[in-house]
């Protein structure tokens, strides 16, 4: 059936402040585009628009799933960082926010690793925009890589999820201090599509309250449970799909990041590998947003094993991004096939 829609202009900043039905919306227009991407039909929805993409920190896929998206898309990305541009020197965001909407029509910043800090940022540059706003991950939730996961578990799982059980744990990791978003985004957005969801972290790896009071009321609206675990095991036994990753302390993130990979070394053993993963069902889905810190996080025959769908969901990064920017940027209605 072909369907239309267009959210012009409506800001991305977290699933919270976007129905059930626009996020159904998003992904429909996202499996219309993966479609057309691996067919070679031509998806020119946003010819000669500009996107300004502000980054406070690295990035691998989501800067690349923007940049090739607006391309295909028929528009073009200026990739900008912190240090490149004025906020470097204290610009408002205000200020920012006015005059990228003078030269461009959309604005994606990825500003996530200070709590407190990205999401205010991101806000108060929406505030002053006349473009969309769109959240690249912020310390709150990373809205983008929780659609691709939704999109990757239904493509695998059905549109069904009732009665399925995602495992959203913490895992040890020695790279660097990782953002609290991912785990925060997954608990408020999965059960809002049926999903029992349990998150467990060691005690010092506690989520932002704000989070965990969505997740629960989520939970309640939707009719699923949302548990709260101690240890790994209790959350992957009987889990259907599990995304164990690390992330930093919320106390001192933004001032010691250091501290966090300290504490961290008494939690080695919240690594997901072939006994963690034995108590799971026997199609378990093992998901992680990437990077992944192998051999800490997980281990290669797990990441690299059958239960494994990790590029594919790297992959449904592209095609969530294009719907993002699709919907919100394109003059007139897009008209897709759902
Ligand atoms: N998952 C994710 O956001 O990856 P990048 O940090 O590489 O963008």
């Amino acid at each position: 059936m072909t369907k239309t829609a267009l959210f012009k202009g409506k800001d991305y900043i977290t699933t919270q402040e976007w129905t059930g039905a626009e996020i159904e919306t998003l992904l429909e227009v996202s499996g219309d585009l993966k479609r057309k991407f691996k067919e070679h039909v031509p998806h020119r929805h946003l010819p000669d628009k500009t996107i300004f993409l502000m980054f406070f920190d690295k990035s691998t896929r989501t800067r690349n799933s923007f940049e090739a998206g607006i391309t295909q898309l028929g528009g073009h990305a200026h990739f900008l960082t912190a240090e490149v541009m004025q906020v470097s020197h204290g610009e408002s965001p205000k200020d920012t926010g006015i005059i990228l909407s003078s030269y461009g029509h959309g604005i994606a910043i990825r500003h996530d690793l200070i709590p407190g800090e990205g999401n205010s940022y991101m806000r108060e540059v929406a505030r002053w925009a006349s473009v969309p706003v769109i959240n690249m991950q912020c310390d709150v939730d990373h809205p983008c890589q929780t659609l691709a996961d939704l999109m990757t578990i239904r493509e695998k799982l059905g549109n069904n999820l009732r009665g399925r059980k995602l495992a959203v744990t913490w895992a040890y990791a020695s790279s660097y201090a990782k953002p609290l978003s991912v785990p925060q985004g997954l608990i408020m957005l999965m059960p809002r599509f049926g999903l029992d969801v349990v998150l467990a972290n060691p005690l010092e790896y506690r989520l932002m309250p704000e989070t965990l009071k969505a997740a629960q009321e989520n939970a309640c609206a939707a009719g699923v449970k949302f548990e709260v675990a101690d240890n790994m095991d209790d959350a992957f036994r009987d889990a259907d799909v599990v995304i164990p990753k690390s992330w930093g302390c919320l106390d001192t993130m933004g001032t010691k990041p250091e501290e966090s990979l300290r504490i961290a070394k008494q939690y080695r053993h919240w690594i997901c590998d072939a006994a963690k993963m034995k108590l799971t069902r026997p199609d378990t889905l093992y998901m992680h947003p990437l990077p992944a810190d192998r051999g800490n996080e997980v281990t290669d025959e797990v990441i690299d094993g059958p239960h494994s769908v990790v590029f594919q969901e790297a992959e449904n990064r592209l095609h969530t991004a294009k719907a993002i920017m699709a919907l919100t940027m394109a003059d007139g209605n897009i008209a897709y096939d759902a």
